[in-house]
């Protein structure tokens, strides 16, 4: 039986950080574990240029641990009004890794996303002729569409016509959540790849609705059917290129959460590596856990895998329930199963 696991040090390809005091508490919880992470742009107001990239990016490395050598790669959210030249200029700066496309509405901070997706193809044209890639939260808003079916209407619908539209466009298909969006990923080509989040490897939609309301569990997408989480259990562990980690970890204080009114999102920076040596465990695909957390997303933002190395050991991991933040309490992501690997740098 394997005792320990040492493996580069990985990346997170998509995390929500937040500003303020929120930024301050949860932002050493990526650091201590992560190299780098692709930090997400939906802050209020959101991140739309690259002058705004640049000032996030300043706080959030003011915010940093003393001596670490986290760096966060910034993003930038993509409107109608996104200009293809700021977009092409933060790119060869080397600030802007990849643009995010929310449809409007579709989940926490995203009333500024798009809804006429005919206006941003020059902006789509620019970033396929870089190569920068797109990430997409890939769900359709429409009422009339069940919540359960929006990430498999939304490929049908807007990204498959997207991607037909701009030849060369790389897209990441973020979280998904289906054995559709899986599906639809392996087939995509190599200008096509897709994050995968911890949580949505352990849960699915019995944990958020069956035997009382589970309000920490919920999270946009949605965790599906089992089947789902099945599929996407035998992506991420088959290290296959196109899928990699992006654990969406995405702080709500309690206050928010306990609501009549809850907010998406789980906040897993803390223990997600944990979370996935479990996972990985059990399906007998440890040797895959550093393909899916720690090269694959590199190898696909083209940038090199990370030097340094962290050390999983079988040993359970303590991890707080709760971290006190400025905008109150938070609560870390429960498994609900004891964790049996502690990482360490
Ligand atoms: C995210 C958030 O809170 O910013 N919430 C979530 O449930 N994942 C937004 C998002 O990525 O959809
Ligand atoms: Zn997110």
């Amino acid at each position: 039986m394997t005792q320990s696991l040492t493996i580069r040090r990985p990346d997170d390809w998509h995390l929500h950080l937040r500003d303020g005091a929120m930024l301050a508490a949860v932002l050493p919880e990526t650091a201590r574990h992560f190299a780098r992470a692709l930090v997400m742009p939906n802050l209020v107001p959101p991140v739309v240029t690259t002058a705004q990239a640049r000032a996030y990016r300043t706080r959030i490395l003011a915010a940093l641990p003393a001596g670490s050598a986290f760096r966060p790669l910034m993003t930038l959210y993509l409107t109608e009004d996104t200009d293809p030249a700021d977009v092409a200029r933060g790119a060869e700066q080397g600030l802007i890794h990849a643009l995010k496309l929310y449809p409007a509405g579709a989940t926490t901070n995203s009333a500024s996303g798009v809804t006429d997706f005919d206006r941003i193809r020059p902006v789509l044209d620019r970033m396929a002729e870089i190569g920068l890639p797109l990430c997409v939260h890939g769900e359709v808003t429409d009422p009339d569409v069940d919540i359960f079916d929006r990430e498999a209407v939304f490929i049908e619908r807007i990204l498959e016509p997207m991607r037909r539209a701009t030849p060369g466009l790389r897209v990441v298909m973020e979280h998904v959540t289906t054995a559709e969006g899986v599906a639809y990923a392996k087939g995509g080509g190599p200008s096509l790849a897709a994050t995968i989040t911890a949580h949505h490897l352990v849960i699915n939609r019995n944990h958020i609705l069956a035997g009382g309301l589970h309000p920490h569990y919920y999270c946009l997408p949605v965790a599906k059917r089992e089947e789902h989480r099945r599929a996407l259990v035998a992506a991420a562990t088959s290290g296959a290129a196109r899928f990699f980690l992006g654990t969406d970890s995405a702080p709500h204080p309690d206050q928010a959460k306990l609501n009549p009114c809850g907010c998406a999102g789980c906040f897993t920076a803390t223990n997600a590596l944990s979370i996935l040596a479990d996972v990985f465990e059990r399906e007998n695909a440890l040797q895959s856990l550093e393909a899916f957390a720690s090269l694959n997303g590199a190898a696909f933002y083209g940038l090199e895998a990370n030097a340094q190395t962290v050390t999983l050991t079988r040993r359970q991991p303590a991890w707080p329930r709760r971290i006190e933040t400025g905008d109150g309490p938070l609560t870390v992501f429960d498994p609900g199963f004891a964790l049996n690997w502690s990482v360490s740098n």
